[in-house]
């Protein structure tokens, strides 16, 4: 018998995950490929992070601390707030889909970009919420259309700093001109997934808002400047009653043993952070000098990815497989011209030049 899907979850989009990389080079029949498209951290994980999580291998017959009490602590000292402010996710991911189930109703009106993290499209939908899409201005999130946009039905407002795929950021100033303009019922998601990256000077410091009590979720993640994406942990910064009311909804072992104990211990280490800035550092200006040469306009960006206007990217994309070279084309973002690659190590931001080299 046919089921009734929900009209709004038959029309969603699936999100489509790469290939493992093993197949692809068995496909393509190619080795030593170099993926630059996921904004990973080309180092790896922390050193720390790799001991701590051997150390705990043999307990994992035992379920997490469903309560990340070491982890929120560790978080909760090192950025001044206490662990009730603090929720942990499986991936910051989750805390996005879990804000929505958490604080929306079906209809409820949320505010975003039209080119940002896709996950938000997939979530409003998925929750039977309508999306209200504002165009970006200059690559950058347009915070007064966004304001402008807002209307009795809104409940959220989801704004990625730096934005996923452009890099750019939103400063101070627009950041508090919004909050000015904003009713105190809506949520805002500050999601910072790659705050660590951040080189601009007035990059503002939403947690203040967290701190004042107002209804703000400051997302951040061990996916990216902390090597771990794979083990999923991300994590979020709101008022006690939030992170209350979204523990309600939350599963209790969503985030697992080794992803707590590794994060503790990445945390830790200024080292492997500063090191990874570094080189993220290094490899962007490389490839600015690059592109510089080759004629190619880029987006300035806060992030350790670059947009950058290649010619047609999904063509690019596939040329670039077969060398081996994985990049993002942004054909699913409106950006067709455009190619989004992650900063890598030295030797990989030579080989993704050479390999968009003989494109040109
Ligand atoms: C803007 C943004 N937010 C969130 C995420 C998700 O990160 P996580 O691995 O913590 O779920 C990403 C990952 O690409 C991202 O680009």
């Amino acid at each position: 018998m046919e089921l009734k899907i929900p009209e709004h979850i038959k029309n969603l989009i699936p999100y489509e995950p790469g290939k493992p990389l093993e197949e692809l080079e068995r496909e393509l029949g190619i080795k030593n490929s170099i993926k630059l498209a996921s904004n990973e951290n080309p180092i790896g994980p922390s050193p720390e992070a790799l001991r701590a999580i051997e150390k705990i291998l043999p307990n994992i017959h035992r379920y997490p601390d469903g309560s990340g009490f070491y982890l929120k602590k560790t978080i909760a000292e090192y950025f001044n707030l206490r662990p009730q402010n603090i929720i942990l996710g499986n991936g910051s991911n989750e805390i996005i889909e879990l804000s929505v189930r958490t604080f929306l109703n079906p209809g409820d009106e949320i505010v975003m970009a039209d080119q940002s993290f896709i996950v938000y499209q997939i979530v409003t939908q998925s929750a039977n919420c309508k999306g209200i899409i504002v165009p970006l201005r200059d690559f950058t999130h347009d915070l007064d259309r966004m304001a402008d946009a807002v209307t009795e039905k809104t409940r959220m407002v989801f704004i990625s700093n730096p934005n996923n795929p452009t890099g750019t950021a939103v400063g101070t100033k627009d950041v508090e001109r919004f909050m000015g303009r904003l009713r105190d019922d809506i949520v805002v998601i500050f999601d910072e997934a790659y705050y660590e990256y951040v080189e601009r000077k007035d990059f503002p410091d939403t947690l203040k808002y967290v701190r004042e009590g107002k209804n703000v979720i400051v997302l951040r993640t061990f996916s990216k400047i902390y090597g771990m994406a794979g083990l999923r942990i991300g994590y979020g910064f709101a008022r006690d009653k939030l992170v209350g009311y979204m523990n309600r909804v939350r599963q209790p072992f969503n985030v697992n043993s080794l992803a707590q104990i590794g994060a503790v211990a990445a945390l830790k280490d200024k080292s492997h952070l500063e090191g990874s800035r570094e080189v993220n550092r290094k490899g962007k200006e490389y490839l600015y000098g690059e592109f510089k040469k080759l004629g190619l306009n880029y987006v300035s960006t806060e992030a350790n990815f670059i947009l950058v206007k290649a010619g047609n990217g999904r063509k690019i994309y596939n040329r670039l497989l077969k060398k081996g070279v994985i990049i993002r084309s942004l054909d699913g973002y409106k950006f067709p011209d455009y190619i989004r690659v992650t900063i890598g190590l030295p030797d990989e931001n030579k080989r993704f030049i050479e390999a968009l080299k003989e494109k040109i």
